[in-house]
């Protein structure tokens, strides 16, 4: 029987769709409580983030800035945004803030609208050597119709090569230089980069979606005092808040300022998710307290699981550079563009390993890359260190290399992770009777 758009249907067979949603969100919790959330852009949210952002906040609106609203009924929303705005300045070492954006693809489009018009020239890393698809002609950088070039790419320190980076700049006049990575191992030497861009009146956009909370805890680089004018980024990646995004600045300019502002709302954003924007505000209170030994873990363990990872046998990359500086870990399982980094991925998922394929230097397919991206920051989160990491890169290999039973391993898996449920680096830990879904 074909469906007919707008027919009444028995409240049996409706209500049985709405189950069939529950069914669904509990078994993907359920597959991560059991298993190991691998996945670099992702991250879970805290108790206490858990209750804001399924509050009453979540159907209300709020447009504009604190203090200055279209609606009524903002009072308690302004002392959240204003207390958050202070808090990120703080935990940032911004001069601005905006804490409205809602992903760090829309904190990419603001920044974009308020830095350069249609036609004008950007610079930024290539999607092929780990930019973000935000960076890329068929996302925000073609949506603002900028004029993209690529810097040339340093296979060994994967990083831009420096020297190319700032002919090209000097070459072309860019209006932005964009910086940042989704494929982000290393710091990137930005003050050379800055130095080259200002030299030619270029802004330096950096997007540390996937770095955030390890630039906050002083883990990685500082990117707004090492020349960046802007900084763009998630709130739900190393920084473990609730998804949505930050727009930061170094500068002090109030012109500016209210520009970046109005390419939040009403440039990209009419409502702005209160129940998320209050959530990013708890996590910043977290951080505040536990953000620093946060970041440091993560390092820590993904220096300790790419360490572990070659000693199994893994071809892991960089390795003359320690392998990383930040939360994730490139391993190559097969030759450029044979897609073996998909079929890792498929048979780590099988053991309750999640993880995501990914194009490495060389690989021109995205659909059939040769190597995986593997982040520690969940793992770091629900309390695994080093010895765990070590057992990760055992399990690896169990399903991998040595092609043992897969529903051995993946019991083995399970019994891990049974022993690492609750939330660590945040308020409220005790309260937390186990694994959020
Ligand atoms: C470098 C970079 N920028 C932006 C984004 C987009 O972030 P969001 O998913 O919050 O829109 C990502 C996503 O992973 C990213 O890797």
């Amino acid at each position: 029987m074909t469906d007919i758009p707008g027919a009444w249907k028995p409240k049996n067979e409706t209500l049985a769709k709405a189950n069939t949603v529950m069914e669904a969100a509990k078994a993907s919790g359920d597959l991560y409580r059991n298993g190991l959330g691998m996945i670099a852009s992702e991250n879970i949210i805290s108790p206490m983030v858990q209750k804001i952002v399924s509050s009453d906040l979540h159907g209300r609106y709020a447009e504009g800035l604190p203090g200055k609203r279209y609606y009524q009924g903002c009072d308690d929303f302004d002392t959240i945004e204003s207390l958050g705005i202070s808090l990120a300045k703080q935990v940032f070492g911004a001069q601005f803030v905006n804490i409205q954006s809602t992903s760090g693809t829309v904190s990419n489009i603001a920044a974009l609208k308020a830095l350069a018009k249609p036609g004008d020239k950007i610079t930024a890393v290539s999607t092929a050597d780990g930019g973000h698809i935000s960076h890329a002609r068929m996302g925000a950088v073609g949506l603002r119709d900028l004029d993209l070039s690529t810097y040339p790419w340093d296979i060994d320190r994967m990083e831009p090569d420096i020297d190319g980076a700032c002919k090209l700049i000097r070459e072309i006049s860019p209006k932005v230089c964009l910086i940042g990575q989704s494929v982000f191992l290393f710091p990137t030497p930005l003050k050379e980069i800055a130095a080259a861009a200002h030299e030619v009146g270029a802004s330096v956009m950096y997007d540390g979606a996937h770095v955030l909370g390890l630039i906050a805890g002083g883990q990685f680089q500082d990117p707004l005092r090492e020349g960046a004018d802007i900084m763009t980024g998630s709130s739900h990646k190393t920084f473990p808040g609730p998804q949505g995004g930050f727009l930061l600045s170094s500068s002090e300019d109030e012109k500016m300022q209210k520009k970046l502002n109005n390419a939040i709302f009403p440039g990209v954003c009419s409502s702005y998710h209160l129940h998320h924007v209050a959530g990013k505000v708890v996590a910043l209170a977290e951080f505040e307290e536990y953000g620093e030994a946060y970041a440091k873990d993560i390092v820590q363990n993904s220096r300790a699981l790419a360490e572990s990872l070659a000693a199994e046998g893994f071809d892991v990359l960089a390795e003359s550079r320690n392998y990383t500086a930040s939360h994730q870990v490139l391993t190559r399982h097969g030759d450029t563009d044979s897609g073996a980094g998909a079929k890792a991925a498929k048979t780590l998922e099988d053991v309750g390993i999640i993880t995501n394929m990914n194009m490495l230097p060389g690989d021109t397919k995205a659909m059939t890359p040769s190597g995986l991206r593997l982040g520690v920051q969940e793992l770091t989160r629900v309390g695994m260190g080093k010895t765990e990491m070590a057992e990760v890169a055992k399990l690896f290999a169990r399903a991998l290399i040595h092609g043992e039973d897969l529903n051995r391993v993946k019991q083995d898996v399970k019994n891990l992770k049974s022993g690492f449920q609750t939330i660590r680096y945040c308020f409220n830990e005790e309260e937390q009777s186990g694994y959020i879904l």
